[in-house]
């Protein structure tokens, strides 16, 4: 129905025909096996054949010669046995899957080596089906390329959402675990049905009572989430305040090297093992942005994660220590300072300090998830050290899930991208995916985007993003498009029109957003602490390290090593070459790194200033058009899904305009430089 809750699950009942004559004879599941997860494949696979074909599977123990779905894992289901050979077997790893359909006998066997397996498979038999694809001659073996596929919720325990845009906490309300765990387990399965496997369920920064989620007062309840997101084959996580000692222990340091503070951990890891045996680890956020770390006690974050790490390690669990380490107190008058390097700066040294089960994780850009950045220099700089990567889904400076955003083409930049680390053939996935390196952890984390709203997301079409980056997290080689296309068809239906025009829709959105807001890669024109609108100066002179330098005379943050603060030099090689000179430096980044007139000429062949008139104009165009292509779509949808999509894009070409005129205006204030084709400019 019309409020977007089933989101990609719905799944679509199918109009009588060949399509449907073909999956309705597989009305019966076989299967023998009973455990948690494999029960949750169970029921998934009837709920969503119930709502693909109207009725509901039989399940039953054995099927042979009645014509089926049979799943199990390896060794378990005669039918799953009888249809893969050893060479299947051995071709599936621990999360992985096989599905063969045998025509004659009229059966699709799903065979795996684990309760996980079972679900992805069972998950990606419903994706076919309700993508309209053809099922009776599957043969395919798939595994997830990165290990760790991890949500962070930045949920704060009295409800709230740290840059959250859909409305409340699902995870806890008035300093309380929620009770109404049936709206998690719904989350825990959109999570597992795009390839998740693991989740942080507090937000990244610690206070007062999510430091006690570690206690007995909440334990029990956090077990309780662990068990729903266990069943879904999904590993919790906490994030931990780093002065735990201090704030719960009673102890008065929380020096990493001092034997009470060790001992503590330790007992704490127990205590936690003790409520949630497959406990995954801690996530940590330690000396960034005013939160405590081990640089009060002049220790590194090699002796801060070290400790911790030693503390879950009989147990099996890691830490996930976070790289977004800056300082958030920079005098703008100081034009060495470079927020851009520190990153870099505080990590690399440590190389081979780590512990085997710390990860560093890091964000995809050297700032903070601007609509453009250049690849964080740090990925693949620490040959010794397990690093995963941090995307951010929530849209904190893409448009606040206000403006349309889908962001997996910004993410398949960035996994793409050649960073020379082991010279050619070393691109940012091959280091997330722990191949580069032959890392024992690694993989890939983000920021969710979900909250109480009915639709989960705020707008609907931000569950694209949600979607998309479980299905690239699985396997950073799926097409944007093909991701797009996928979502679309499973949320919506399949009527070719709506599917091209929402296609189009996405695939252009990133795009429009960012000609309309902050031009060439200089980022963070946005109002300062909540970071919706234009704000040309917002941070301009504030503390927090980014600046956009512009002047009467031009623009841009000189980052060369010949003349600006030296950050091009962490780059390699042809990166180095290529954003360290002016005119080999690409466009879209040429501000990020340099500091040019306003009359520079673009390889675009425009100036700078007449392409920020340009793409700011056409950028409100456009906006407005994306509103003109989902009107066009009324009557193909349901009712409710096509108006709150419209309301969104009605304010998005409205803010649009807001961003164009004050952009517009701030730039030809300072250059006096008027727009070439004498357009209205305040
Ligand atoms: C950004 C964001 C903060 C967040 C921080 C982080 O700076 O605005 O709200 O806490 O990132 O990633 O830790």
């Amino acid at each position: 129905s019309g409020d977007g809750y089933q989101a990609w699950l719905g799944f679509h009942r199918i109009a009588p025909g060949e399509l449907y004559d073909q999956y309705a004879v597989y009305n019966r599941i076989t299967v023998t096996e009973k455990d948690d997860i494999v029960r949750t494949a169970i029921s998934e696979l009837s709920r969503g054949i119930a709502s693909i074909l109207g009725n509901e599977p039989e399940v039953a123990e054995s099927g042979v010669g009645v014509p089926c779905i049979a799943i199990g894992t390896f060794g378990s289901n005669p039918i799953v046995d009888r249809t893969f050979g050893n060479d299947t077997r051995s071709a599936v790893g621990p999360e992985g899957f096989a599905i063969k359909s045998d025509k004659d006998n009229r059966c699709i066997a799903i065979g795996a080596s684990s309760g996980s397996g079972i679900l992805y498979g069972v998950f990606h038999l419903l994706r076919l089906m309700s993508t309209g694809a053809t099922i009776d001659k599957l043969d395919l073996v798939e595994n997830p390329v990165n290990m760790l596929r991890m949500i962070n919720q930045w949920d704060n325990i009295d409800g709230s959402i740290e840059r959250g845009y859909a409305g409340k906490s699902i995870f806890y309300a008035n300093n309380r675990i929620t009770g109404d765990l049936e709206r998690v387990r719904d989350y825990a399965r959109l999570l597992a049905s795009s390839g998740i496997n693991a989740i942080s369920i507090n937000n990244v920064n610690v206070h007062k009572y999510e430091s006690m989620l570690l206690t007995q007062e909440y334990l029990p309840d956090v077990a309780k989430f662990a068990a729903i997101f266990r069943s879904y084959g999904i590993k919790l996580f906490l994030s931990i305040n780093y002065a735990s000692p201090l704030e719960i222990g009673g102890l008065s340091t929380a020096d990493p090297l001092d034997p009470a503070v060790r001992e503590w951990w330790r007992g704490k890891a127990a205590e936690v093992y003790a409520a949630i045996p497959d406990f995954g680890g801690f996530l940590v956020k330690a000396d960034s942005e005013n939160r405590p770390g081990p640089f009060t006690y002049d220790r590194d974050h090699a002796d801060g994660s070290n400790m911790l790490a030693e503390a879950l390690k009989p147990y099996g669990g890691i830490v996930i220590w976070r790289c977004f380490v800056y300082n958030c107190k920079q005098d703008w008058r100081d034009r060495t300072t470079d927020r851009a390097r520190a990153a870099y700066d505080h990590f690399k040294l440590l190389d081979g300090r780590f512990m085997d089960n710390v990860i560093l994780q890091v964000k995809n850009g050297p700032m903070d998830f601007q609509v453009r950045e250049p690849v964080s220099p740090l990925i693949g700089a620490m040959e010794a050290t397990n690093q995963m990567i941090e995307f951010q889904i929530t849209q904190e400076y893409t448009g606040q899930q206000r403006h349309l955003c889908y962001l997996i083409p910004q993410w398949k930049e960035v996994l793409d991208f050649e960073t020379y680390a082991k010279g050619e053939g070393s691109s940012i996935k091959r280091i997330v995916d722990g191949s580069l390196y032959g890392n024992r952890f690694s993989g890939f984390a983000a920021v969710s985007n979900i909250g109480n709203d009915a639709n989960w997301t705020g707008h609907l079409l931000a569950q694209a993003n949600l979607y998309g980056y479980g299905r690239l997290a699985w396997n950073p080689e799926l097409a944007a498009e093909g991701i797009a296309e996928e979502w679309i068809r499973q949320t919506f239906g399949g009527n070719e029109k709506l599917v091209r025009t929402i296609l189009g829709m996405l695939m252009e959105s990133w795009s429009i957003y960012e000609s309309y807001t902050a031009p060439l890669g200089v980022g963070w024109m946005v109002n300062p602490d909540h970071h919706y609108g234009p704000n040309v100066d917002g941070y301009e002179y504030s503390k927090w390290g980014t600046y956009h330098f512009a002047d009467c005379y031009g623009i841009g943050v000189d980052r060369t090593q010949a003349s600006g603060t030296g950050y091009a030099a962490q780059y390699r090689g042809a990166n180095y070459d290529r954003y360290e000179s002016v005119e080999s430096c690409p466009d879209e980044l040429l501000l990020f790194f340099h500091h040019v007139p306003y009359a520079h000429v673009l390889h675009s062949g425009k100036t700078v200033i007449q392409h920020i008139y340009d793409t700011h104009f056409e950028g409100a165009e456009r906006a407005e058009q994306l509103k003109a292509k989902w009107d066009s779509l009324t009557g193909s949808m349901d009712e409710g899904l096509h108006k709150q999509v419209a309301s969104r894009l009605a304010e998005q070409a409205e803010h649009a305009k807001e961003w164009r005129d004050m952009i517009n205006t701030y730039f030809y204030r300072k250059s006096g430089i008027a727009d070439q084709l004498g357009r209205k400019i305040y």
